[in-house]
């Protein structure tokens, strides 16, 4: 699903059409256009469905994989292309049932249907693969994808880990609804996205059948599987499902019983929870130095504390169900989660929105800190660095102290109503603050968000 115009390759606008290409169609493009991940995503047509069908062994690592995914072309189509590593082999696939060619090189597979497909054609492909699954290592050194742990997988996916388990669309611009089927050993837990359908169990293993009828970006994917105690109620309106490391449910003691006054608060706030069920996935993983705000259900390295749980959960309105567009507007979810952690811990009682912003601020104006702005963070590596964070949360505040609490909040509840289920960038979020408060702020927002140096108050 594509809510707004994902970024084409000018290379392909720009190719001179002979006619027999035209009507045989050109190949789609092997990436969205995204300068930070040149590679991720595709062009030429729009994903709307997944699935997933996923047998895994962890002692093996051993990941066999059907694919099925149903799509539309949005231009004239000789070829596509998904993303999926090498070091899953692709056995076979099918175009709207029929075998089509394929060749694999780095993360891009390469269909060539036996025949090419109309502009606005839907379609289906079916992808067979397996192999060894393993995740990758991003540019700031981070592990992401197929993490394995010691009875499993602590599968988080931001920026780019979701081409280590599934083939697919996997720039966020293109959103899509997930159903995956997953089999594992009966002595282990698989834990994904939405809502629990069905579970069964023959012979040793047990397959579990997850449903995310929500429009969702490949990198909150999740398919977390290991040794879990695992819980699935009703509690105050909300579907819980959690699951949690045996080796840490003393402290995780409660753990579903803390979302529901957490995303009442933030429903307050922002507005309704734009999603059919929550919770969270708590694995003991310490070589994994993050938490991810995998969709409805986060998953933790630990058990969080009420400012990270607040942060996850605050996702799910600002990065989950609105998205950015590129990754450079990353501070739209960072700087957002984090502003929300400090209106959570306010509202505990535990510290002020203020005393949090005057904490942050407090650092030295040499400090490296200020010389990178929150909606510039300079390359891929930076993606999750501090400014991104704290910097672009105090963007937030200084907005809010512009334009008066009735519009600040106003301005929030918009931005996740008007752009639900979509992406929408920077100049959008903007646009919005300007429109709905009727104030000029360019120059609150070139201060804060794009110059480097820290700001006067
Ligand atoms: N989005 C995550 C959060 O803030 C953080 C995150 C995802 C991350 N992937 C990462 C942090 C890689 C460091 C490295 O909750
Ligand atoms: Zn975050």
């Amino acid at each position: 699903m594509k809510r707004l115009l994902a970024l084409t390759a000018a290379a392909f606008i720009s190719l001179p059409l002979s006619p027999a290409l035209a009507h045989d169609g050109a190949p789609g493009a092997p990436g969205a256009g995204d300068p930070y991940f040149p590679d991720q995503g595709n062009g030429g047509y729009d994903a709307g469905h997944y699935d997933l069908s996923l047998d895994y062994d962890p002692s093996s690592a051993r990941l066999i994989g059907v694919a099925g995914i149903t799509a539309r072309a949005t231009q004239a189509l000789s070829r596509f292309n998904l993303d999926l590593v090498s070091t899953l082999a692709v056995r076979s696939v099918t175009v709207d049932g029929r075998p089509a060619a394929f060749t694999q090189s780095g993360s891009e597979l390469v269909v060539t249907p036996a025949r090419s497909l109309p502009s606005g054609r839907g379609f289906s492909v079916v992808v067979r693969y397996d192999g060894k699954a393993t995740h990758v290592i991003d540019p700031d050194g981070s592990l992401d994808g197929w993490i394995k742990t010691s009875d499993g997988v602590f599968n988080a996916n931001e920026p780019q880990g979701a081409m280590t388990w599934y083939p697919g669309n996997h720039h966020m611009t293109d959103k899509a609804t997930y159903r995956f089927t997953v089999t594992v050993p009966s002595t282990r837990v698989a834990v994904a996205n939405g809502d629990l359908v069905a579970k069964w169990s023959q012979g040793e293993r047990t397959t579990s059948v997850w449903d995310s009828h929500e429009p969702m970006a490949s990198y909150l994917a999740t398919v977390s599987i290991g040794k879990f105690e695992f819980a699935d109620a009703r509690i105050g309106g909300y579907r819980v499902t959690t699951a949690v490391d045996p080796k840490l449910a003393g402290d995780a003691k409660g753990f579903p019983e803390r979302h529901p006054p957490v995303l009442d608060y933030f429903s307050s706030v922002f507005g309704p929870y734009p999603f059919s069920s929550t919770g969270g996935i708590v694995d003991h993983a310490p070589e994994v130095g993050y938490a991810l705000e995998t969709q409805t259900r986060p998953i933790y390295p630990r058990v969080p504390s009420e400012s990270l749980l607040a942060h996850e959960l605050a996702h799910q309105w600002f990065g989950n169900s609105v998205t950015p567009t590129l990754w450079r507007d990353i501070w739209l979810n960072e700087g957002f989660a984090t502003y929300a952690e400090w209106l959570w811990v306010d509202k505990l009682g535990t510290r002020t929105v203020q005393a949090s912003f005057d904490a942050a601020y407090a650092t030295a104006a040499e400090d490296d800190f200020w010389q990178s702005p929150p909606a510039d963070p300079g390359g891929p590596e930076n993606l999750f660095h501090d400014p991104v964070y704290d910097r672009g949360a105090m963007t937030l505040h200084m907005l809010r102290r512009e334009v008066g609490d009735a519009a600040f909040f106003a301005i929030l509840r918009a931005w996740a109503s008007d752009y639900k289920y979509g992406n929408a960038d920077t100049a959008a979020f903007i646009a919005l603050s300007e429109r709905v408060s009727g104030k000029q702020l360019d120059a609150l927002f070139e201060a804060w968000l794009f110059k480097p140096g820290k700001p006067a108050l």
